[in-house]
């Protein structure tokens, strides 16, 4: 079905992940960010699919390249050389208007720092319900009671981010990320501010979602994560050390 987001952007068929296509996948892909005179080699000829369905995690040290790398994964940013495909798509072929739509519709991404995923001037629901509607989804009242009651949010539905903690900003960042089901999603690190209980109900959702076919992109030190992941990368100085 074709999906229009919230600026009537249409994303013509919905990504549909096929046993032959990931849902996502990047082929030696290179990112050099460039400062004042200075070269940083962030990745360096990283190669990996990502399959539908299935939670994979990207793990290894501070400064290892996690983070530029989910950014690439989520079409937030672009690799200096390498390819990238989304939905069996190579995202640099697409035009700015239909990487903007893809992003939208098809990615839900969570950034490391929990507060800059999140509208200041919003309560709880109406983030969830504004994600909603930029990734062209109606969900009703009912449905964002129910997300943000899985993710222990109830008693949270009419504050601000200002007035959430750390770990409540990180979980409904998490909401925004997944409500409307979309066909990919990536979080950076997100247990990195939970407590044990809090952690295990974003498990639990990414364990529900997974079951729906969503493909989880995830980067953790946390061995929680890392122990109920489908498939692990490890980064080493932007190398691969490690791929199942
Ligand atoms: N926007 C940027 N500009 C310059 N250097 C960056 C930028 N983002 C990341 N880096 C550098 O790239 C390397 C990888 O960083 P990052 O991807 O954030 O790793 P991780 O998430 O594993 O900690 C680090 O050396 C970091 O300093
Ligand atoms: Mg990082």
């Amino acid at each position: 079905m074709a999906r229009r987001d919230l600026f009537g952007e249409e994303w013509g068929e919905a990504p549909v992940a096929t046993a032959a296509e990931p849902a996502a996948a990047v082929g030696d892909v290179r990112k050099t960010y460039v400062i004042a005179d200075e070269e940083v080699q962030a990745l360096k000829g990283v190669t990996k699919d990502f399959p539908a369905g299935r939670v994979s995690t990207i793990v290894g040290p501070s400064g290892s390249g996690k983070s530029s790398l989910l950014r690439i994964l989520a079409c937030v940013d672009r690799p200096t050389s390498g390819s990238v495909r989304i939905g069996g798509r190579e995202v640099a072929e697409l035009t700015v208007r239909r990487r903007r739509a893809l992003r939208r519709t098809s990615v839900g991404y969570v950034f490391q720092n929990p507060i800059d995923n999140l509208v200041e001037y919003l309560r709880a629901t109406e983030q969830v319900d504004l994600a909603a509607r930029l990734r062209g989804v109606r969900v009703d009242a009912a449905e964002i009671d129910r997300l943000l009651g899985v993710l222990g949010l109830t008693d949270r539905a009419d504050h601000l981010p200002v007035q959430l903690s750390g770990g409540e900003q990180q979980r409904l960042s998490f909401a925004c990320a997944v409500v409307g089901r979309p066909a990919i999603v990536v979080a950076d690190e997100p247990t990195a501010e939970l407590d044990s209980a809090s952690a295990d109900r974003v498990l639990q959702a990414v364990h529900d979602l997974r079951e729906e076919g969503v493909a989880f992109l995830l980067s953790s030190h946390d061995p929680r994560v890392v122990q109920a992941t489908d498939h692990l990368l490890r980064l080493e100085h932007g190398e691969v050390v490690e791929s199942w």
